[in-house]
């Protein structure tokens, strides 16, 4: 059925007025995504604010075969978020479902709907001294929702993990407007199938996450963010593991990244300085949680230089010291999005491997395709880089080709060499629309089918996501 204005008319009267609109101008920003690569069309955001209007319009949708593309803080990094260009779609924003439901202090959980922004869930939660160990770059745009919907990683996960370890419980819609309640967080539970565990990472393709239980942890008695210069990955590693020999204390972050990104930061943030001085080939910013936790990590950090583990070190000596070191990790995404156009691979490998691998698949990949520039930055405590490749010197007119022909080989090789390794073509980021292809070509038959199969029986008429996730028969050829 088409999407006239009759069938809108039936979603305005069901989500009231302020649950639906049709405003080009408030549309146009929810219709492109973050890396600016996808722009889709729709011709109305639905904005429910309840568990009710979330089942009534998605019974509406299946009613009228209208797909749904459930959208928080638009900040997927691989298209997961945009409706499709032929306007067939309408976006449903979760933003308006904001409210954090409850928070029990003796069980350390916290209930929050989706549309909750990561940062206003730290600050919320901090309020009665518990912390939601999970923390990334787009937290002041980043929500509940999309954050279990991609399974969402970050810069914590060395110590706490990935969503998929801190989500208790899953509330969703299913595409047949049922409603899954998982909120209750039993620790037992055998009745087959875990929906919840399902539904992360499902990119909504399944259902649509209205609420989710996660677990929180206490403040950190201490915590101390250090910095260092090293040589090179290998080093970096070496450095995590000596760390983690000689400490009690936690790290709960260890980020690697090469000395032209932190230039890229300098650059693009006026005014920021590096916090170590001289040039260094690589950069390692790092938490340590623990008591005493500046002194300690500053009598680690002094054996290290003076072993030459290290080329030099910084430790922030107060809280706006420590978000200043962090404002540069977290800005090297935008800051190397302004250097011009490149092919992002956020990939994983297991943790010892990643030093090689990253260096070796760089060399490979610059030798292959003369003129582009490789390398990666990220989470080496996770085995789990962003591993870009820049495209050469070129018109602007010419990119979207060279997207498409030794762009899209030299990411096939990138990605090949991460299955050989035994790695992940998406570690943290999702699939969407951006990784399709990839998955559908390297993933084993057994996950392919798995997909497909789940997909196919949960959403028979395929209103949930559409073109996200789950590769399609056309996506054997480069996108
Ligand atoms: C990061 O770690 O900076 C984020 O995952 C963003 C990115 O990869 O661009
Ligand atoms: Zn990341």
């Amino acid at each position: 059925m088409t999407l006239n204005s009759a069938v809108l008319d039936e979603f305005a009267a069901a989500l009231g007025p302020k649950g639906l609109t049709t405003d080009a101008e408030a549309i146009a920003p929810l219709l492109t995504d973050w890396r600016g690569l996808y722009t889709g069309a729709a011709k109305a955001v639905l904005m429910p604010a309840s568990l009710a209007d979330v089942q009534a319009l998605v019974r509406l949708a299946a009613k009228h075969r209208v797909p749904l593309v459930p959208q928080g803080g638009n900040t997927s990094m691989v298209g997961g978020a945009t409706p499709p260009p032929d306007g067939s779609a309408l976006i449903v924003s979760m933003r308006r479902m904001a409210a954090i439901r409850a928070i029990d202090r003796s069980a350390r959980t916290v209930i929050a709907e989706a549309g909750v922004i990561l940062e206003m869930l730290h600050e919320a939660t901090a309020a009665h001294g518990l912390r939601f160990p999970l923390t990334l770059g787009a937290k002041g745009s980043a929500t509940v929702g999309g954050l279990v919907s991609t399974n969402a990683g970050g810069t914590q996960v060395l110590r706490f993990g990935t969503m998929r370890k801190l989500v208790l419980g899953v509330e969703a819609v299913l595409p047949d407007g049922s409603v899954h309640a998982g909120l209750s967080a039993l620790k037992k539970d055998t009745r087959g199938y875990d929906l919840d565990q399902l539904l992360i990472g499902a990119e909504g393709t399944i259902g649509i996450v209205t609420a989710a239980t996660l677990r929180l942890v206490p403040q950190p008695v201490d915590l101390a963010t250090g910095w260092c210069g090293v040589e090179s990955p290998q080093s970096a590693l070496a450095l995590l593991r000596w760390l983690e020999l000689r400490s009690d204390a936690a790290i709960e972050s260890f980020e690697l990244m090469p000395d032209h990104s932190i230039a890229a930061v300098l650059n693009h943030l006026p005014g920021t300085r590096c916090p170590v001085d001289g040039r260094h080939r690589w950069h390692v910013l790092l938490d340590y949680a623990g008591p005493d936790a500046q002194a300690e990590l500053s009598a680690l950090l002094g054996t290290a230089l003076g072993d030459g583990r290290i080329t030099d070190a910084a430790i922030a000596s107060n809280v706006a010291q420590s978000q200043a070191f962090w404002r540069l990790r977290d800005s090297i995404s935008a800051a190397e999005r302004a250097l011009g156009p490149a092919i992002q691979h956020d990939i994983s490998v297991p943790v010892d491997a990643m030093p090689d691998f990253m260096i070796d698949t760089a060399a490979a990949v610059e030798v292959a395709y003369p003129g582009v520039e490789a390398s990666g930055y990220g989470h080496l405590g996770d085995g789990n880089v962003h591993f870009h490749v820049r495209a050469p010197a070129m018109p602007d007119g010419d990119v979207a080709q060279w997207r498409k022909g030794a762009g899209y080989a030299a990411s096939m090789m990138v990605y090949q060499r991460v299955v050989a390794a035994g790695g992940s073509i998406s570690a943290e980021h999702g699939i969407g629309q951006m990784k399709r292809a990839a998955l559908a070509q390297l993933s084993d038959p057994a996950r392919l089918m798995t997909l497909r199969a789940i997909k196919t029986a949960l959403d028979p008429l395929g209103i949930m996501n559409p073109g996200k996730l789950v590769p399609l028969a056309s996506d054997t050829v480069a996108q």
